[in-house]
């Protein structure tokens, strides 16, 4: 350990805010502990600390998305866009509509499908607007959830589930069609830094006084440091103590996918900011957040495998890591706009305003996906695109490109 090292927050007992996870909870949280500990002794006793976000999050069997925990719903810990209203999914069929009519056919690839809601609105209204993807390929890294969305989609589909198919990987080369995601990227492990007199520092994760605790060393990520200081050359020196976290794997993941698609694009859909926003000196702690039982905090090392761990997306580095891949940048807009300009208002003028109980629940969905103090302006959707001549209609409201 460099002198430079040095201990950060400790994790106490958990804040009073959080309730005591159940018995068996605990256990499980505990063999994942032993895990996690167990890679600490092999690797000189720490880990960098998205090593250690990625192992609470999808370690096989025990992570918080490759176990069974609960996570979506009101019974879970969040609730994301496609479980609050089938609209959602509706108004992306629309934009999939719009680019398999230019492909003339094609596939569909979600990658990280949650319960499956996405997938099975999506295959229905795809099917009533008479626009059936070939195949609705599933990229999905969590067996439980793998499972979860056969259960959905049997349920509600049944007679399309001969058009899914779930992927051990990415699909293979000459892919034409479209990629959708909705909250993936937030999910990827993200490596945290922190500006210290003496250079760029990585956060990394230990062991002591029988938990897990936050400590600051030397970088050993590849690409940590080079891409702090090509941030700091765009938004400007970061303050001595300045912290915040970085998506090293979402350039990787997203050259990977344009190595095997010839034609489509790739629609991203999460919560983050252009690289001005989501880098300003005011927004010194980083975006990291948990999320437990619809409580939100800050610490990501407590409860392993029973929360979940997100950050925000730099949708800059995004839109810059497709176009270094090969990717055109197709339109960037708030999830209010991308959502509008798939139609979710004529979507909403279609229902019968006589059968008030189904019109006042997509009237309240509605204000959910689009009012700005809730998912409207927080959530953005981006679109890249190889091969693709026409304007996207989710981003022909506005497109706020220019802002990335
Ligand atoms: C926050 S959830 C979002 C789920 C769903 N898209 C929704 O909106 O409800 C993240 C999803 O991505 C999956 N996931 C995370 N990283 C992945 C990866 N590299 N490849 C495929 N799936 C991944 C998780 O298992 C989970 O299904």
């Amino acid at each position: 350990m460099s002198s430079s090292q040095s201990p950060n927050r400790r994790v106490g007992p958990l804040p009073a805010e959080l309730p005591e996870p159940e018995p068996e909870a605990q256990e499980h949280s505990i063999r994942l502990i032993e895990l996690i500990r167990h890679e600490l002794a092999q690797s000189g006793g720490r880990m960098p600390f998205d090593r250690f976000m990625e192992l609470a999050l999808y370690a096989p069997g025990l992570g918080y998305y490759t176990a069974g925990a609960r996570k979506f719903g009101e019974a879970g810990d969040f609730v994301t866009a496609p479980e609050i209203s089938p609209l959602f999914a509706r108004c992306l069929a629309r934009q999939c509509q719009q680019l398999l009519e230019e492909l003339e056919g094609g596939d569909l690839l979600e990658v990280g499908a949650g319960t499956g809601a996405l997938a099975t609105d999506l295959l229905l209204e795809l099917e009533a607007l008479q626009k059936l993807p070939q195949h609705y390929f599933i990229l999905e890294v969590s067996p439980d959830l793998q499972q979860r969305q056969r259960e959905t989609l049997m349920a509600r589909a049944a007679h399309l589930i001969d058009r899914v198919e779930w992927l051990d990987a990415m699909p293979e080369p000459g892919f034409t069609g479209v990629v959708i995601a909705n909250e993936l990227l937030d999910a990827m492990p993200v490596s945290r830094f922190k500006m210290a007199e003496s250079g760029v520092q990585e956060g990394f994760v230990r062991w002591a006084d029988d938990a897990f605790e936050h400590y600051w060393g030397e970088s050993v990520s590849p690409g940590l440091v080079d891409t702090v200081a090509a941030l700091q050359e765009q938004v400007g020196r970061f303050d001595s103590g300045y912290e915040s976290e970085l998506n090293l794997r979402a350039g990787p993941w997203l050259q990977s996918l344009a190595q095997r698609i010839e034609r489509g694009a790739v629609v991203l859909i999460d919560y983050g900011y252009p690289c001005s926003e989501y880098y300003h000196p005011q927004r010194n702690m980083g975006t990291l957040m948990c999320h437990y039982r619809h409580r939100a905090h800050d610490e990501p090392l407590i409860l392993p495998g029973l929360q979940d761990i997100t950050a925000h997306v730099d949708f800059t580095a995004v839109a810059k890591a497709g176009l270094d891949v090969g990717f055109a940048l197709k339109g960037y807009a708030t999830q209010a706009h991308f959502l509008l300009g798939c139609g979710l208002d004529s979507l909403l003028m279609n229902s019968d305003p006589n059968d008030i109980k189904n019109h006042v629940t997509l009237m309240q969905a509605v204000k959910r996906l689009t009012m700005p103090t809730e998912m409207g302006e927080r959530f953005k959707a981006i679109a890249l695109s190889k091969g693709i001549e026409s304007s996207l209609i989710g981003f022909s409201l506005r497109d706020l490109s220019g802002r990335l």
